[in-house]
């Protein structure tokens, strides 16, 4: 099984370039196959996830080209099947966009129920009630999420609660509904923008993405494009943080500073410099870090995705902390591990009360979820000895290159398969 090993305590320092977002990629791969014509994609990260989506698409007749490691062509023209059940893509919990592009382009579809990172219950309620109100029949039978419509039929829909998923996967499926379709209470994540921009961009008429209120006027059909996916928010967030945390000074590079703006906040309130220019943020951490208190919330408030980056960055930080979980409620399961790197935090329901330490140590851990996964790797970083995170594949979801780009600066992290590697690894270090 692959691992990471590290060694912590090198400041990092210098630049790094960030993919595509990963959560866009998703959706827009899924989009992309609304059309019969050729679809050009660009800035696509390449990771487990997008990739299993691609294998997902293909598996149905969808045409998938790569041109090189960012770049895809790809043609829903030649798909010949609505049912999507194979086991992997159970793995990725994107596969319910799969269910709002094909019953929006075909009328009809099958797809196994998702999965995705263990953080919590994940219903899928806000989508059932979304397609139901445009005129599908909608029901789940042995795992299945089984989806059909004679015709879709714009609808007003209020989302009942403040939902990414829901909101992109209502608004695929509205695209080519008739007349017109007003999403409200919707998500306003730069993804939504994204995934509304790629849509327009292949003739769909939709308005208001990035506000609580989206109008959606179907059209009935769609045509080829070529679209850049935006950065990755998160991606750009957690190097923000390994910054903070390892004392260093990194810019990130590629990125759209006002998507990181809650991001950037927060690390000014604990001591960090942040700098902003047109396409790069650099985080210098100069001086040591201070507690400050944060609670996850939709866009444009702090992402929950970044919840376990920042808690990891508190756990080193003078004072008590107290971070609310507001988005999942089963996502402080990374704690246990950070307490066997020497932090002191309690988690009560979704708070998790944090008395800042003076240093990590070394432990052999593992990643329970992606973000928590990277948050970990994080804290090895700064911590004193080796680290050994387990279960990287978690990582690889959705970070590419994670060790590459680390050590570009200057970070001691290898991946590792074997105990004779992680041997050979800390002989290396001495
Ligand atoms: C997306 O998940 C992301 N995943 C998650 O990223 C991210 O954490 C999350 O949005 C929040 O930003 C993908 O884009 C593939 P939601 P999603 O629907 O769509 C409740 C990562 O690390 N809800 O916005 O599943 C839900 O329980 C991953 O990259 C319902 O009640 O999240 C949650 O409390 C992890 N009914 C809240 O809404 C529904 O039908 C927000 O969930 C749908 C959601």
């Amino acid at each position: 099984m692959e691992q990471y090993a590290i060694k912590g305590g090198n400041p990092l320092v210098g630049e790094v370039e960030i993919g595509g977002a990963k959560n866009a990629a998703l959706a827009i791969l899924a989009a992309s196959i609304m059309t019969d014509e050729t679809v050009l994609i660009e800035n696509m990260p390449d990771v487990r996830d997008t990739n299993v989506m691609l294998q997902a698409i293909e598996s149905i007749g969808g045409i998938v080209e790569r041109i090189d490691r960012h770049t895809v062509r790809m043609s829903g023209r030649a798909i010949k099947d609505l049912v999507i059940e194979d086991d992997f893509i159970k793995k990725i919990r994107a596969s319910y966009y799969l269910l709002g592009a094909l019953l929006g382009k075909y009328k009809k579809a099958q797809v196994t129920l998702p999965g995705g990172c263990n953080i919590g219950l994940r219903p899928i309620d806000q989508h059932i009630k979304g397609f139901r109100a445009l005129g599908a029949d909608v029901r789940i039978e042995h795992g299945l999420i089984i989806a059909e419509a004679e015709k879709l039929r714009g609808n007003h829909i209020y989302m009942d609660v403040v939902t990414v998923g829901a909101t992109i996967d209502v608004m695929l499926a509205a695209a080519m509904a008739e007349g017109q379709t007003i999403i409200e209470n919707a998500a306003k994540e730069p993804h939504v923008v994204d995934v509304a921009n790629f849509l327009n961009s292949m003739g769909a008429m939709i308005k208001g993405a990035g506000t609580d209120v989206i109008r959606i006027k179907g059209v009935s059909k769609l045509h080829g494009t070529e679209y850049t996916i935006i950065p990755d928010q998160i991606e750009a967030g957690t190097f923000m943080f390994a910054a903070a945390v390892t004392k260093g000074d990194v810019t990130v590079k590629n990125v759209i500073p006002k998507h990181l703006e809650s991001i950037s906040a927060k690390l000014m309130e604990i001591g960090c410099e942040v700098e902003e220019s047109d396409d790069a943020v650099r985080v210098v951490a100069a001086k040591p870090l201070t507690h400050t208190h944060v609670k996850t919330l939709p866009y444009p408030g702090f992402p929950t995705d970044m919840q376990p980056q920042i808690t990891v960055a508190l756990g080193l930080s003078k004072g008590t902390s107290i971070v609310t979980e507001s988005i999942f409620e089963n996502r402080f399961k990374y704690v246990d591990e950070l307490t066997r790197m020497g932090a002191s935090i309690k988690v009560e329901g979704n708070t998790a009360i944090i008395d800042g330490v003076n240093k990590y140590t070394g432990a052999s851990i593992s990643a329970p979820d992606l973000r928590a996964g990277a948050a970990l790797v994080i804290a090895g970083l700064a911590a004193e000895g080796t680290t050994v995170v387990d279960d990287i594949k978690f990582i690889e979801r959705g970070y590419e290159d994670f060790d590459l780009k680390l050590r570009s600066l200057g970070a001691q992290i290898e991946k590792v398969n074997s105990e004779r590697e992680l041997q050979k690894f800390r002989l290396k270090i001495g």
